[in-house]
């Protein structure tokens, strides 16, 4: 049966690279994308539709038209974002979810994939190899909202059969589209400012560490886990996958063996440092290895070098 792919939020991050790779897979007219709104500069012959969705009419609407087998739900809103807006982050992160859910049901949707976070970890889950089964505090409204997602996922796999895969991903690092509203997400501006201006500010403090992961690596991975034969998944809440742990100060050296001249300074007080601070420093991803067998391709230096060899060009 040909695979046609609904995905939501597209225009984000993870859509704007994962919805080229799913048309190389599937074909330019398998895969409609959609977001809340056109994007910027739309490209011939990709269809597209505007959807908001928390409106469930709109979303059935596009359902009938175009009988997606797949729907791939990335509209969420992140961490930081979320602190300023908690209230529109809980109504988008989770009535977004139970609209696709339900939807996914009524119509006989054959496969999901929903990204849930490292933010799910809190204060007292384990900071280092963060295991896949652990205490779980968040304590931000993004990491709650997607906490009880993967509660809800695990729960409609288990109640409706529903096959739902779902990966929590670290920090991701890209050249294509700048991340918006994350923790993680200095990670990224450190590239353009480098190159830009050659210095900047990170948010972070230096020893911050975190679990991040090349863009390359989590379209390659999340389009291995949707392939993966349904009876060799055994967590249906959402897999834990790591790629490289870095800290500010590591990662500006790693742009200054490249960049000599570049020059990394911190700022003070960010809200987003209490944030990192409640997340893991590294995760246990064996469950992912086992199940489906994941690897990731990228260390911090060979990322580090990409970015540099794409922006540079760009
Ligand atoms: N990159 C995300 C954030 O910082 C984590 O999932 O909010």
């Amino acid at each position: 049966m040909e695979e046609v792919i609904l995905m939501i939020g597209a225009n984000g991050q993870i859509g704007t690279e994962l919805a080229t790779a799913l048309r190389v897979k599937f074909g330019q007219n398998s895969v409609i994308t959609s977001d809340i709104r056109a994007p910027k500069e739309p490209a011939e012959g990709e269809v597209f539709e505007e959807l908001n969705v928390l409106d469930k009419q709109a979303l059935t609407s596009l359902i009938q038209k175009y009988k997606p087998t797949q729907i791939y739900l990335l509209a969420a809103m992140l961490s930081a974002t979320g602190e300023q807006y908690p209230q529109k982050a809980w109504d988008l992160n989770m009535n977004g979810l139970l609209n696709v859910l339900d939807a996914a049901i009524e119509f006989g949707i054959k496969k999901i994939f929903w990204p849930s976070s490292i933010a799910v970890f809190g204060p007292n889950s384990p900071k280092v190899n963060t295991p896949q089964y652990c205490i779980m505090d968040p304590n931000t409204i993004y990491g709650i909202s997607k906490l009880a997602g993967e509660r809800l996922c695990e729960y409609y796999h288990e109640k409706y059969g529903l096959d739902i895969r779902s990966i929590r991903f670290p920090g991701i690092i890209s050249w294509k589209t700048e991340p918006g509203g994350g923790t993680t997400d200095y990670a990224v501006h450190i590239f353009f400012e480098a190159l830009r201006h050659g210095a900047y500010t990170s948010f972070l403090s230096e020893n911050t560490e975190l679990p991040m992961l090349y863009m390359e690596d989590a379209v390659r991975g999340t389009i291995e886990l949707m392939d993966a034969p349904a009876e060799q998944l055994t967590v249906r809440s959402s897999y834990n996958l790591a790629g490289p742990s870095f800290t500010p100060k590591q990662i500006a050296e790693e742009i200054q063996k490249i960049l000599p001249n570049f020059e990394m300074s911190y700022s003070d007080n960010d809200p987003r440092q209490v944030i990192a601070d409640s997340w893991p420093r590294s995760i246990n991803d064996e469950a992912a290895k086992r199940d489906w067998g994941w690897a990731p391709k990228f260390n911090l230096s060979s990322l580090v070098a990409d970015m540099i060899d794409h922006l540079k060009t760009k």
